[in-house]
């Protein structure tokens, strides 16, 4: 098994291009995780169904196939991230996707996940857990920037509202909440660009992988 980095934290925290950019750094494999949900409730709402439903959301998870996620159009939409927000909730979608995050997680040198359980369910044992976050505030307005730039028209108030309402669902859920792990460093971006979040990040690495 090589060295596993988890990383968790809400959304529009940073974690994801943290991930990405540690990845290209270090020459390890990158798993962003909520791409597996987003793609069981699409999946669901093709076949004409509801996200929420188990009867059908277990079964999309069991068949998905992980290879080619990021080759999906809509998978990185906001529609596509409620829908992942809702089958998430689901035990059973959550079980038929751990296997694959743990397979992925043996890869040499070395791994990153990330996710909102990476460090407290899927790699509890992972030698460096970073838990991204940064208030709601300042991971709306980076959001609305972004869809902005995409050419979206959405209000700061409409992205800021549902970012809240993401987290409350995340972080409020009975299976997997999102939470630090107890041995989770707690990397706050509120007052960090991406390159001092990418140099602090790798700081704590080297410092793991010697000892
Ligand atoms: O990170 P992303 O925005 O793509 O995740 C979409 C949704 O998928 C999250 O709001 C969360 O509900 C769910 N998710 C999860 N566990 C993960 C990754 C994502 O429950 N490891």
């Amino acid at each position: 098994m090589g060295f596993v980095i988890a990383i968790d934290g809400p959304t529009a925290s940073g974690k994801g291009t943290l991930a990405k950019r540690m990845g290209e750094a270090l020459k390890f494999k990158v798993l962003d995780t909520g791409l597996l949900y987003r793609a069981v409730g699409l999946a669901v709402v093709r076949a004409g169904g509801d996200p929420a439903d188990a009867a059908l959301a277990v079964p999309a998870a069991q068949k998905l196939d992980a290879s080619r996620l990021a080759d999906d159009n809509d998978i990185r939409s906001d529609l596509a991230g409620q829908y992942a927000s809702q089958c998430s909730t689901i035990a059973g979608v959550r079980a038929a996707l751990l296997e694959f995050q743990r397979k992925f997680a043996d890869a040499e040198p070395g791994a990153i996940l990330d996710g909102r359980d990476i460090g407290t369910v899927i790699c509890p044992h992972a030698p460096l857990k970073l838990y991204v976050t940064a208030a709601p505030e300042v991971r709306a307005h980076r959001r609305h920037a972004e869809l902005v730039s995409r050419g979206k028209q959405l209000s700061y108030e409409d992205v800021l509202a549902d970012i809240r309402a993401r987290d409350d669902r995340d972080m409020n859920r009975a299976i997997a909440p999102l939470k630090p792990a107890p041995d989770a460093i707690i990397l706050d971006t509120s007052d960090m660009n991406a390159n001092s979040v990418l140099q602090k990040a790798l700081e704590y690495t080297h410092e793991r992988r010697r000892v």
